[in-house]
């Protein structure tokens, strides 16, 4: 597969439009729109499409998810507190078959017992976390590599 060819679609899940506002201590002062612009000048550096979405839905995440199909050839999602309990977006991920990397801020396995599980991580390529904003950097190069390898670990 060729870069110009990947369509990456990138969704920030609950309270993320808070960043920088939120918890400075846990998730940095750097706000989703400075995420969201490294995250552009990423996918022009990769030579891919990229587009962002953010939502505090749960309903509208899956329908962005489905939205998904056969416009975009990988997902990168932080799907903030639902990665712990929301299957319906589990089974949306699995439903598109699109491969999907799940992303967060902060290193959800040093904090609270509950946030070391994710539903979501089962069913994507693999998971990243505590890079603060460079996780979404991490995760598209993450998805690229995967796409091009056609290799995908689960
Ligand atoms: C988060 C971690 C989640 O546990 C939390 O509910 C969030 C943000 C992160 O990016 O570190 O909202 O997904």
């Amino acid at each position: 597969m060729q870069n110009t060819d990947i369509k990456v679609l990138v969704i920030h899940g609950p309270n993320l439009n808070l960043l920088g506002i939120r918890e400075k201590g846990i998730y940095g002062t750097e706000d989703i729109e400075s995420i969201n612009k490294r995250i552009r000048e990423e996918a022009e550096k990769l030579n891919i499409g990229v587009e962002i979405y953010q939502s505090n839905h749960e309903g509208e995440i899956i329908d962005i998810i489905h939205s998904a199909m056969g416009k975009y050839n990988g997902i990168v999602i932080n799907p903030g507190a639902y990665t712990h309990y929301s299957i319906a977006i589990r089974d949306a991920i699995k439903a598109v078959d699109i491969p999907t990397v799940e992303v967060h801020l902060s290193n959800v396995h040093g904090r609270e017992e509950f946030r070391a599980k994710s539903v979501i991580a089962p069913v994507c390529l693999g998971q990243i976390s505590g890079f603060g904003g460079d996780s979404y950097l991490l995760g598209l190069r993450a998805v690229v590599l995967r796409l091009k390898q056609n290799n995908a670990f689960c």
